[in-house]
């Protein structure tokens, strides 16, 4: 069933707008699924548009949020020891750099998942908030004694964490502002929320990777906004709050962190002003460049489709490693079937034995990788690929060979 519930107002600044490009019929990305639940597998329209006015990159439809975060939400932040590094990095960072100089200080972290940013705050005995709407990855924290409230953020809630906890002097976040339709909700949660000398921090795939390398597959359900500095100023604007420093990053093939406060309150470092720049060079602020981009989803979904169908004709077998949520655009986008996967192998317990959403492939447990080397294996996780290569070495040892689409589709 394709369900449409299109909107025609840009989520932040509600100016008309229009979608420049269609994915086509998309399942639920985390949607992993059973036999049984084939007949009731939730479609929508996946579509993007462009705000010309906001510069806000943003889907026209989206499912409800309840019907991808709830109790069986199917990502653990905790799955990827790198991720792991890098959110000690993260944490430490707001710590040495900011909060070290408050007495008493207090943080919130909103998507605070299974507790892989958070711990690192609550392991130094700092007062800490986690804000986690599915239940089975809140759990995970909980159990090791990371503050956490099952509910989704929002302003109201903010509202009432001041009421109970006070304000808070910093608000940190990863990987979930761009999942938030209702994004100025929770920018007004923020300003309620932060002290007048707090500090925001949060990180989230950056639009600029995904035009240069045409990673469409950073567009999925969850994915309501795909933020530039430009985007996240307007947003922080329209309530008096703004970005003071931006921090590139590598994670999830090129993210962006942005640092933001109450206007006025700490220096704007020249590095946005250096990126704001870098955008504009980018085209990131003017719809042609969002028209170019169609066309080479377009022309990337050609070759890997191509390049699949071609190793299949000459009788080769193909598997798809780690079932990431980015693999659900690439599979339903680029109709990738089982007639070219015989499986996807994952680490995630709660994937395994299931079904991959839309196409159905099956998900079966990594470890049985190495029993059962394909010809080549299709790198769904290629932003693990450091942490997946280093552990998969005897695969091309034993004459397999990976098949990676980004930058480009080919074979490594
Ligand atoms: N921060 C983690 C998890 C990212 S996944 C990491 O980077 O690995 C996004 C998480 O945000 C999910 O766990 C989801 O349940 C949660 N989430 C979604 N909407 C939310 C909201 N409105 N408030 C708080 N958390 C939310
Ligand atoms: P990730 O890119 O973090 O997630 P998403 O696209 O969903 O945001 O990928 C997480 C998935 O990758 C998860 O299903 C586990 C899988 N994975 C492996 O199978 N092996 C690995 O070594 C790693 C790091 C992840
Ligand atoms: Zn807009």
């Amino acid at each position: 069933m394709t369900k449409k519930n299109k909107i025609t107002n840009c989520w932040v600044c509600k100016n008309n707008i229009n979608a420049f490009m269609s994915f086509g019929p998309m399942p639920i990305a985390n949607g992993f699924l059973t036999q049984e639940q084939f007949k009731n597998e939730y479609f929508f329209e996946m579509e993007v548009a462009f705000c010309d006015h906001c510069k806000m990159f943003q889907l026209v439809n989206q499912p409800k949020p309840e019907q991808m975060f709830n109790e069986n939400y199917a990502f653990f932040s905790g799955t990827s020891k790198l991720m792991g590094l890098h959110f000690k990095e993260f944490a430490n960072h707001v710590i040495n750099d900011y909060l070290n100089v408050v007495k008493n200080p207090f943080v919130v972290e909103i998507g605070s998942n299974d507790g892989i940013m958070l711990k690192h705050f609550a392991q130094q005995g700092i007062r800490h908030l986690g804000i986690e709407p599915s239940a089975n990855v809140a759990k995970v924290a909980m159990d090791q004694g990371i503050n956490t409230i099952v509910e989704f953020f929002d302003k109201s809630l903010a509202e009432k964490i001041v009421s109970e906890h006070g304000q808070a002097d910093a608000y940190v976040a990863a990987n979930v502002m761009c999942h938030i339709p209702y994004i100025n909700s929770i920018v007004e949660g923020i300003k309620v929320l932060l002290k007048q000398d707090g500090i925001i921090m949060f990180e989230d795939p950056y639009f600029g990777n995904v035009m240069q390398k045409t990673t469409y597959d950073q567009i999925y359900d969850e994915h309501t906004f795909l933020f530039t500095v430009h985007s996240i100023q307007y947003l922080f604007n329209q309530f008096d709050m703004e970005v003071i420093d931006v921090e590139p990053q590598k994670s999830h093939g090129g993210s962006m962190r942005y640092v933001i406060a109450h206007k006025g309150a700490k220096p704007v470092q020249a590095d946005v002003y250096k990126q704001l720049e870098h955008e504009r060079e980018l085209g990131l602020t003017e719809s042609a460049t969002y028209e170019k981009f169609r066309v080479n989803c377009e022309q990337y979904r050609t070759n890997l489709l191509g390049l699949l169908n071609d190793i299949k004709s000459k009788g080769k077998s193909i598997s798809g490693y780690a079932a990431t949520s980015k693999s659900t655009t690439i599979i339903n986008y680029c109709g990738i079937t089982t007639d070219h996967l015989d499986c996807i192998y994952d680490t995630t317990p709660i994937k395994q034995g299931k079904l991959s959403p839309g196409a159905h492939i099956p998900i079966v447990d990594y470890a049985k990788f190495k029993d059962n080397y394909p010809d080549y294996a299709l790198l769904f996780g290629y932003n693990h690929e450091k942490e997946i290569m280093a552990k998969e070495q005897n695969f091309i040892q034993q004459g397999g060979m990976w098949i990676t689409y980004v930058p480009e589709v080919k074979i490594i």
